[in-house]
């Protein structure tokens, strides 16, 4: 079994990111809600406390029990766990005075203490919080703080127990990584051993022995995640996993026959649906967006589970669920709200009635990228850029039509093979085209013209959920413009999509 830090989670925006700095050190750890964590075993090595929306004196704050931790095992209190552990030891915790907001330089004043072994004196770290700790019990240290934050970390004498009043998992705390691994590795003396060659080995022998004889069917979508979940599976049970691909019709230009092809190579016993027809008919007549959503995704649900049945004897499901979609559904804060509905595949354990194995429940989307590279998945896959499973259906604003999908993918072919020539496209987290719904007025040679317009959009995020546009270099633009007028007949007018996520999404629709 490995070693685990545990992550309790307040409802902090960063409780991922905290997740994620302690996995790029190779040392596993899992986030729980404060108020419904597992029983401490021996595998939980330290405890991480995270930041949190609320004032600890908010009446309805969040007050964990901490008892089977505190002064048992390590622990290192964030922020809010900071205030929190200082508050309940008697200390005091006050509205700051002043805004304790962004960059800030900490002194380090106990260089012994082993949080800060090897940490620059004066080194930059990232605040962001409106209470501050005023009056520490006598049993805490201050080890360290900054001009207007006198307690920017404490230990408490005879125990293990730490508080930082900085988030240490920001990429602005420039040696925020350094500090978890002091608590991680020379605190809770974890091994590092969370790599992705150990994760395939264990996932394997798992899946291996859970499914033993059962056969397993899976929809590919030519993403990572779903790519990634196939190999792992190929690897435990081989031509007991089919995996089917749809074709929606609403994909990339020429990319299913490319992607069917490089399943093919890699050994998958996959089987190519054509159900282009079936999408379009019933997208016909419809220009809503989350109707279009639902039409696809009902279509999807309904050809999937035609072409399952023709296999005899499935008893599993398998998706390729990865962990940000887990902990949206077990956060503090409940799911999040529905802004859009993402997750077109949502019905399909329930309409199948058959058991269901996510062999990456586990990790985040970099981790699969680097599991997927271990097990040999090809580039074209792994680096591709995310794509929504509705696909051109969102990106045909309106209502689609065959002909019109047609267009959008001439257009989006050029820029997506465009920024592979510039070297643009491993820059950008997501690129794609809009074929949108007006048509203006242009010229060509003496003829007047009445066409479409196409936006382009490259962003650049970690995670989606915020993003900036890229900054295209203008020479691309100039290029890649001209070439979708001159090519594309039936487009005359190209632009950029210089909005940020928020308050505009990445997708228009
Ligand atoms: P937004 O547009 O919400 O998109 O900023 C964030 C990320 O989600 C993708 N996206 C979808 N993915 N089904 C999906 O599987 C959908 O309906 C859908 N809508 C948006 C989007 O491409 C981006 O990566």
């Amino acid at each position: 079994m490995h070693n685990k830090i545990l992550i309790l989670d307040f409802g902090s925006q960063y409780t991922q990111l905290i997740a994620r700095r302690v996995r790029e050190l190779n040392v596993y750890c899992e986030i729980h809600p404060y108020n419904n964590y597992p029983a401490i075993d021996n595998s939980v090595k330290g405890v991480i406390l995270s930041g949190s929306p609320f004032s600890v004196h908010d009446s309805d704050a969040p007050k964990p029990n901490l008892d089977e931790i505190k002064g048992k095992l390590p622990l290192l209190g964030v922020c809010f766990g900071a205030q929190l552990l200082a508050l309940t030891s008697g200390g005091k915790v006050m509205p700051s005075q002043i805004r304790e907001y962004g960059r800030a330089m900490l002194s380090i004043a106990d260089s012994q203490c082993t949080l800060f072994k090897g940490i620059s004196q004066n080194t930059q770290v990232w605040m962001s919080h409106g209470d501050t700790i005023t009056e520490i019990p006598s049993d805490f240290v201050i080890t360290a703080g900054t001009e207007d934050v006198k307690v920017g970390a404490y230990f408490i004498k005879g125990e293990k127990t730490f508080g930082i009043q900085f988030h240490p998992e920001v990429y602005h705390t420039t040696e925020g990584l350094s500090i978890l691994r002091n608590f991680v590795v020379d605190v809770c003396e974890c091994q590092q051993d969370w790599t992705p060659a150990s994760f395939v080995n264990e996932t394997v022998e798992n899946l291996k022995s859970t499914l033993q004889n059962d056969k397993v069917v899976l929809g590919l979508s030519g993403g990572v995640d779903s790519s990634v979940a196939a190999l792992l599976l190929h690897q435990a049970i081989g031509k007991n996993l089919t995996c089917i691909f749809v074709d929606n019709g609403l994909l990339r230009k020429d990319e299913f026959e490319q992607v069917l092809n490089s399943y093919k190579t890699l050994g998958l016993n996959v089987i190519g649906v054509d159900a282009k027809q079936r999408f379009f008919d019933d997208l016909k007549g419809i220009s809503d967006p989350e109707a279009k959503r639902k039409s696809i995704g009902k279509n999807f649900i309904e050809v999937f589970d035609e072409e399952a049945h023709k296999i005899s004897n499935v008893k599993w499901l398998a998706q390729g669920t990865i962990y940000p979609d887990v902990i949206e559904s077990i956060s503090v804060n409940g799911p999040s709200v529905t802004i859009k509905s993402h997750h077109n595949v949502g019905g399909l354990p329930e309409k199948m009635n058959l058991k269901v194995v996510e062999p990456l429940r586990l990790l985040f989307k970099d981790e699969v990228r680097r599991v997927g590279n271990e097990l040999g998945l090809p580039v074209n896959i792994l680096h591709r850029h995310p794509f929504p499973g509705p696909g051109l259906g969102i990106r045909v604003l309106g209502e689609v039509t065959p002909e019109k999908v047609r267009l959008l993918q001439e257009a989006d072919s050029i820029y997506i093979n465009g920024l592979r020539q510039y070297d643009l496209y491993d820059k950008i987290w997501q690129a794609g085209a809009m074929l949108l719904p007006v048509q203006t007025v242009g010229v060509m040679g003496d003829e007047r013209t009445y066409e479409f317009v196409v936006a382009l959009r490259a962003v650049t995020s970690t995670d989606g959920m915020t993003a900036d546009w890229y900054h295209l270099p203008y020479e691309f633009m100039a290029k890649i413009s001209n070439e979708i007028i001159n090519r594309v007949k039936g487009i005359n007018r190209v632009v950029y999509d210089i909005s940020s996520k928020p308050p505009a999404t990445i997708e228009w629709e």
